[in-house]
């Protein structure tokens, strides 16, 4: 197969790398190794920023981030019971909306294959050579067994936190920056009406809590827990305990659970974002923890400054932007890991924290929540920054 760009993974990263790419003219080959059916059905992500929001929207008549979707305009955070409102409008006249990714993720399918990308499911990538030459190849599996070739101009990891391109681009795996927490979530979706009208993270004597929702039916909620937990180790019974006592101040409204899984945290930058002909994006390239609700946001991000790189590059031969990639793409995802690390801190109770860090982290929260310039630093981060730095 030859194309101008292949794009390993059909995540949003990739779909969206594929409509912009196609918009100034190039065409690309999308290859991802999970079925249209999983790639619509794995839960994941909720909050869409007001930049993603607005791209969705500009790129997709069709997109349903207004009618299934819902605006946010704000969080609470709660310290030890007591609430605290953020106002996203009045401080940096954004706001977020609830979107479920793999809700965006029927859109774009949609979008994508109404216009006739080449876009292939169950196909697995093996490896990428030649990405130091101009003609870069993935080296590909079909759900057949058979192999094939994507001949190309450039490759795009859009593959995930295993991505097979990374190797290839950051010279291994593993090779990056990077950081653990000693703690995870434990999440539930449930049958149940909103407990609330909008997020609530807390931080409590028990630890932290994550009161989210999916629709007016399904609510997704999450507390810290041990990364050694095992989701089926407590009862129904014990996972409501441990969220009621997470977030004094509500009585959640609870209902049949029916999924249940333990998220562990790390912090990760691959150490290069683009080598020659290959680059990395989205959690290719890095990897947040879920406080903050910055993962998709940040891979669209990425996406957003690559297409212009990829449009310079391969329509003018302009090299400077795709030069600067790294650079640029980096600015951001440095800002984002700050914030996702920042909030994570913040918001949980380490394994061993003493009486005195328990004190400090309740000051720390109320000196940014009884600040307004404190809560806009919070609402311009959660809304997100803008996609391209002036
Ligand atoms: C959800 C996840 C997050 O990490 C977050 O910060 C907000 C919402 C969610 O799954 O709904």
């Amino acid at each position: 197969v030859r194309t101008q760009v292949a794009i390993v993974g059909a995540g949003p990263a990739g779909l969206i790398l594929s409509h912009l790419l196609e918009q100034s003219g190039i065409s690309s080959v999308v290859i991802d190794q999970r079925t249209r059916t999983d790639i619509e059905s794995t839960i994941r992500a909720g909050i869409l920023e007001q930049g993603t929001a607005d791209l969705l929207t500009e790129i997709d008549p069709n997109t349903r981030v207004h009618s299934v979707g819902q605006r946010h305009d704000g969080i609470e955070l709660r310290i030890h019971g007591e609430p605290h409102r953020i106002d996203f409008p009045s401080l940096v006249g954004r706001s977020v909306w609830l979107y479920p990714q793999h809700e965006a993720l029927k859109d774009l399918l949609a979008l994508r294959i109404g216009a006739g990308q080449d876009l292939r499911f169950g196909v697995t990538a093996l490896r990428v050579e030649d990405a130091d030459t101009l003609r870069p190849r993935v080296i590909a599996q079909d759900a057949d067994g058979a192999s094939f070739e994507i001949d190309a101009d450039f490759v795009v990891g859009a593959d995930g936190s295993r991505s097979v391109v990374r190797p290839v681009v950051a010279g291994a795996s593993s090779e990056g920056y990077f950081r653990e927490y000693p703690f995870a979530w434990f999440g539930i979706l449930c049958d149940a009406p909103p407990s609330a009208d909008e997020l609530i993270y807390s931080n409590s004597a028990d630890g932290f809590a994550l009161i989210s929702q999916r629709s007016a039916e399904v609510q997704r909620m999450y507390f810290q827990c041990d990364p050694a937990t095992d989701p089926n180790a407590l009862s129904e019974a014990q996972i409501w305990q441990a969220l009621q006592a997470r977030v004094p101040g509500t009585t959640l409204v609870e209902g049949p659970i029916f999924q249940r899984d333990v998220l562990r945290f790390r912090s990760f930058v691959a150490r290069e974002l683009r080598r020659g002909r290959a680059a990395l994006v989205g959690d290719a390239a890095h990897t947040v923890p879920p406080t903050g609700a910055k993962g998709m946001n940040l891979a669209v991000a990425d996406v957003v400054i690559l297409a212009r790189a990829l449009d310079a590059l391969l329509t003018d031969g302009d090299e400077r932007l795709i030069d600067d990639y790294a650079e640029l793409a980096s600015r951001r995802i440095w800002k984002a890991q700050h914030f996702s690390w920042w909030m994570t801190s913040m918001l949980h109770t380490a394994p061993d924290a003493t009486d005195f860090d328990r004190r400090r982290q309740a000051g720390e929260l109320r000196s940014v929540v009884e600040s307004e310039a404190g809560r806009t630093f919070i609402a311009e981060a959660y809304t997100g920054w803008p996609f391209v730095a002036a």
